[in-house]
């Protein structure tokens, strides 16, 4: 028989397991992050020890499966109906994680009180504020007369055991880090906790058949701490990206078993909550200046709609050794390759500036289809000159500088021709799409001087 372990110890970093304490964690290498984990029970039952009668589970055919009608819960909030896929599922956890203050409890309570409007039970577990902090946010979303149960509770089973006595249908937990589980040894919102804790809440909404909300914290490094624990136990997650001191949030499903990944709710923070916008791209490109350098605007795919945006791009010359590259709502690696690329197979160097590149809107860019448009805008950065404004751009850049296809090109230029963009360097062989003039380019240097016109006079040496 193998010898099963219990493992004690778990990174709170990586969830690396050690049957010992050790300083740093062998997976990630950070240090000081080992905590007591829950010993796992010895399953290993000796065969003999077995019962001799188990009742066999049930077994089904396709044909036998009941399909239930839709009983998802709608929100009565668009985006985030949107990013849920529809609505909330009876049973299912959804895990809603940002940085503080980025309007995880708005949002929360927002949907709490059209969701009590509209007859389900609500209980709100409010584990990090007081009920008076929770009327007054209350009050400022003309919430205060819903129909919510409080429970200001931070004992994950006490707080669950009164939201099935109040009945809910609907369950909030704000949040998961600041809820413990009686009997573990460890720190409240540690990986232990964590872990026991939506294990607890798993098993409670499957047999409850209560839609449950968690809303979580995010980490230094961008996740949701204990993230491996959590988002493999929940049925989805969704995060909120956001520009600092901006008002645009976008909600992401980074999982969701029961719709699609990568969809993304569009909100605006306003004195009186989140509001769904709509019309994302119009958001996302408002306040452009046509008349600066380093714009240039791009359509991405999030989820299942196209959304235009704006990349902005700053260089200037730099006193440093080594000068700064600094990005934000984009991969720095991201920029340094385009950056690279620009250089080599350009002859546009950025050696000797500092060069900034933000998203606009806080969006975070993944798709690599905004490669050209980054580079375009880097280019009009380096060269302090505006591209035309009613050029959008649309592109993958290789390492050899070649402009290669994206997918769902009719859509995104559909999308860039209602926001105004009637033309837009393509990579070749995109097909016609009505009301957008195509201008292909077969590499980075060609759609530069199409974006750009030729260089000035007297470029700078290169790197
Ligand atoms: P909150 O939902 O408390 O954030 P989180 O739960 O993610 O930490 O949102 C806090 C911020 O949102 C705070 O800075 C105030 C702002 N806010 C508004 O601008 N309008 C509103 O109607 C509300 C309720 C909050
Ligand atoms: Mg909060």
């Amino acid at each position: 028989m193998a010898r099963t372990t219990t493992p004690s110890y778990r990174c709170s970093a990586c969830g690396w397991e050690s049957p010992r304490f050790v300083g740093r964690c062998a997976r990630c290498q950070e240090w000081n992050t080992l905590e007591q984990a829950l010993a796992a029970p010895n399953r290993a039952v000796p065969a003999a020890r077995r019962p001799a009668a188990v009742a066999p589970a049930p077994t089904l055919t396709f044909a036998e499966v009941v399909e239930d009608a839709d009983t998802r819960l709608r929100t009565g909030i668009p985006e985030f109906d949107r990013v849920l896929g529809g609505g909330l599922v009876p049973g299912s956890i959804v895990l809603a994680g940002g940085d503080p203050g980025i309007g995880k409890s708005t949002l929360m309570l927002q949907a709490a009180a059209r969701l009590a409007a509209a007859g389900a039970r609500v209980a709100y577990v409010c584990g990090e504020e007081s009920p008076r902090q929770v009327k007054m946010r209350a009050a400022r979303l003309g919430a205060e007369s819903a129909p919510i149960t409080l429970i200001p509770e931070t004992n994950l089973d006490s707080a669950l055991a009164a939201a099935e006595g109040a009945g809910a249908t609907v369950a909030i937990v704000d949040s998961i880090q600041a809820m413990y589980v009686e009997g573990l040894e460890t720190r409240t919102g540690g990986p232990a906790q964590l872990g026991e804790a939506g294990a607890r809440l798993v098993s409670w909404a499957k047999s409850t058949g209560t839609a449950t909300l968690l809303t979580g914290h995010v980490t230094k490094g961008g996740e949701i701490a204990g993230p491996r624990l959590l988002e493999h136990l929940v049925d989805a997650v969704l995060y909120f990206e956001g520009a600092e001191g901006g008002t645009l949030r976008v909600l992401r499903a980074v999982k969701n078993r029961f719709g699609a990944t990568d969809e993304v709710g569009v909100f605006e923070m306003t004195g009186d909550g989140l509001r769904s916008v709509e019309n994302a791209s119009a958001a996302f490109l408002e306040g452009a200046d046509p008349e600066a350098s380093g714009c240039a605007v791009t359509a991405v795919i999030e989820g299942t709609r196209p959304i235009a945006v704006e990349v902005q791009a700053l260089a200037v010359p730099s006193y440093l050794a080594s000068p700064r590259r600094v990005s934000s709502g984009l991969e720095t690696s991201r920029l340094h390759l385009l950056l690279a690329v620009l250089a080599r197979r350009a002859g546009l160097s950025a050696g000797q500036m500092d060069v900034v590149a933000t998203v606009s809107g806080g969006l975070r860019l993944r798709d690599p289809a905004a490669d050209l448009a980054v580079a375009a805008a880097l280019a009009s950065a380096i060269r302090d000159q505006p591209l035309d404004r009613s050029v959008a751009l649309l592109g993958e850049v290789a390492l050899s500088g070649a402009v290669r296809p994206v997918p769902n090109a009719a859509r995104r230029l559909a999308e860039l021709g209602r926001q105004g963009f009637d033309r837009c360097i393509v990579p070749p062989g995109t097909p016609p799409v009505e009301g957008v003039t195509l201008i292909p380019a077969a590499n980075l240097k060609a759609a530069i001087r199409l974006a750009l016109g030729a260089p000035k006079p007297a470029p700078e040496p290169a790197e």
